[in-house]
C-alpha cells in the first residue's frame, strides 16, 4: 500500500492594519474533520518532542508562534520541514515517524488531529515502526 505524502498547507490570511488573521475549517482547509486540537509550548532549548508514529491519526501541525523543525521518516527516507509562519501548516499522514526539534524560544506548536487521543493509536518503538512499514511502497 502506498503512503500518502506530507505537504504544506497555506491557510487563508486576512491582512489588516490591526494585525493578521488566519483560520481553518475542518474538511475544507484541512483534509479531515478536526476532532482534537492540542498545543506544545514552553519547550526548553535543545529538547525534542514526538518520536512516534500513528496508526490512524492524521495531523496538521502549525507553528502559531516562533519556529521548529519536523522530521518525517517513512521508514526509508527522512524529510525535514521548518515551520515559521502562522498561516502555514504541515499535513502529516499516517505511517510517518515524527520528531520535532529546534524549537525557538516562545514557540507554540499547535496540532490539529483527525482522531481523539488514544494511546493505542501510537507506535512509540522505532523497530516496531519499521516493521509496520514492510509492504508499504513509497517509491
Ligand atoms: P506525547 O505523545 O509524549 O507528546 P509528543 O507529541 O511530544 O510525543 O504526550 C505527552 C503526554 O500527554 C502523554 O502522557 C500523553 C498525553 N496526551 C494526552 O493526554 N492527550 C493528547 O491529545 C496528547 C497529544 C497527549
Amino acid at each position: 500500500m502506498k503512503k500518502e505524502k506530507p505537504y504544506i498547507i497555506t491557510f487563508p490570511k486576512i491582512f489588516d492594519p490591526r494585525g493578521s488573521l488566519s483560520f481553518v475549517e475542518g474538511d475544507r482547509h484541512i483534509p479531515f474533520p478536526i476532532s482534537r486540537v492540542y498545543w506544545i509550548y514552553d519547550v526548553p532549548a535543545g529538547e525534542a518532542r514526538g518520536s512516534h508514529s500513528h496508526i490512524d491519526n492524521r495531523s496538521v501541525i502549525v507553528a502559531t508562534s516562533g519556529s521548529f523543525t519536523i522530521h518525517l521518516s517513512d521508514g526509508k527516507r527522512t524529510e525535514s520541514f521548518t515551520l515559521n509562519r502562522p498561516f502555514q501548516g504541515l499535513y502529516v499522514p499516517t505511517g510517518y515517524w515524527r520528531t520535532l526539534d529546534n524549537f525557538s524560544s516562545g514557540s507554540v506548536c499547535m496540532v490539529l488531529a483527525s482522531h481523539p487521543y488514544s494511546e493505542d493509536d501510537y507506535i512509540r518503538d522505532y523497530d516496531e515502526f519499521l516493521k509496520s512499514c514492510v509492504g508499504e511502497n513509497n517509491d
